[in-house]
């Protein structure tokens, strides 16, 4: 098998967060966990991986194609690098979006070592041209292209080398089912509890070299939406903000100040979380709203909303999704201190 290889096949479409500074994204890459027991929480999850990897390796098999889904920023990216890194093989890096044609994959299968793992972000993105590609070399290892046009156009079949997908979606809904069904194994990842994110956040911080007690970790551990990514975030905002006005030690008060100052409420809610239910309690006053309506309202795109922030507010019975829209629930109306009946401040 080929030593480890990280390459990054396509230019990857990152998210515009103007909050994510490149020195950030060097910090998350180094906080990403390298293997199953650095992974922390998703416990059934890993102890799947622990068997699907593990027999692959005992019996000298390539490792089944793997999907993993779930919400942004709980580690799905994190989990193909362990596929990878635990079966010591080569790992390419690509996304749905980035590729545009049939080529652009051919071209990256033809490529790869035996064994290697292809980690497509993104997946349910894949133009369905694309897609097509994909099932018989997933299934029969080839692929066929054709080549030239029109009459004298012929097709000629590739063998490929042995090789796993993994994909990784924040939409498993939008995988189309034929390509959902090639996938051996289907992994979802969950938001994470508290104790789970307040061990990710001592990890990171001794990673950081950040002076923090378990009582301050604690509290940006429950206010991080469930979320790894965003724990790291607020971690590394609470630090900035404890070189500057505090001992240098993140504690419960000084974390607290600084969430306040960051406008992070007790439920870890952000500026659009409580937008979102500043609208569907306030202006509909608990009333079903669609999504369009909510997603003009807020100014974030549909597919936002429904992946980034609505898992947390349905976790946290925030908000309701019914077939006739989204609704604001008693406890939002509470948390934002709203009359039930009227919607006005209480
Ligand atoms: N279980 C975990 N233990 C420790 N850190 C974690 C864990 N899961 C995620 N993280 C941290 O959260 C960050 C985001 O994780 P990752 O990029 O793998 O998420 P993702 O699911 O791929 O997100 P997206 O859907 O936005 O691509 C990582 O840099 C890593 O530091
Ligand atoms: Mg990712």
């Amino acid at each position: 098998m080929s030593p480890r290889r990280e390459v990054v096949a396509n230019e990857a479409v990152r998210k515009v967060d103007p909050e994510v500074s490149e020195i950030e994204e060097r910090d998350e890459s180094s906080l990403r966990p390298r293997s199953l027991d650095d992974f922390i929480g998703q416990r059934d999850l890993i102890e799947h991986l622990r068997i699907l990897l593990g027999a692959a390796k005992a019996r000298g098999h390539v490792v089944d194609h793997v999907l993993f889904a779930g919400p942004p920023g709980l580690g799905k990216t994190s989990l193909a690098g362990i596929v990878a890194g635990e079966v010591g093989v080569g790992l390419r890096i690509t996304s749905g979006p980035v590729l545009g044609r049939p080529g652009d994959l051919a071209s990256i299968l033809t490529d790869l070592n035996d064994d290697d793992v292809l980690f497509i972000d993104e997946i349910h993105r894949l133009p369905r041209a694309v897609e097509e590609v994909l099932y018989p070399a997933m299934e029969d290892g080839r692929i066929d292209i054709v080549i030239g046009k029109g009459p004298t156009a012929r097709s000629i079949r590739l063998d490929l080398p042995r090789f796993t997908l993994v994909g990784a979606t924040t939409r498993i809904g939008l995988v189309a089912p034929p390509l959902r069904d090639r996938f051996g194994f289907i992994g979802r990842v969950e938001l994470y509890e508290p104790e789970e994110l307040e061990s990710i956040v001592l990890r990171s911080a001794g990673l950081l070299g950040v002076q923090i007690d378990t009582a301050g970790a604690r509290r940006i551990a429950d206010r991080s939406r469930g979320t790894p990514r965003i724990a790291n975030r607020l971690l590394r905002r609470v630090r900035d903000y404890t070189d500057v006005k505090g001992d240098g030690t993140i504690s419960v008060s000084v974390a607290n100040q600084a969430l306040e100052l960051f406008g992070v409420d007790e439920l870890g809610l952000d500026k659009v979380d409580r937008m979102i239910l500043d609208v569907l309690c306030r202006r509909f006053v608990g009333n079903p709203v669609g999504l369009t309506t909510l997603s003009q309202s807020v100014g974030e795109e549909p597919s936002t909303i429904e992946d980034a922030y609505e898992p947390f507010l349905v976790q946290q019975g925030l908000i309701l999704r019914t077939p006739r829209g989204r609704i604001g629930t008693d406890r939002a109306f509470e948390h934002l201190g709203l009359d039930r009946g009227t919607g006005r401040l209480l």
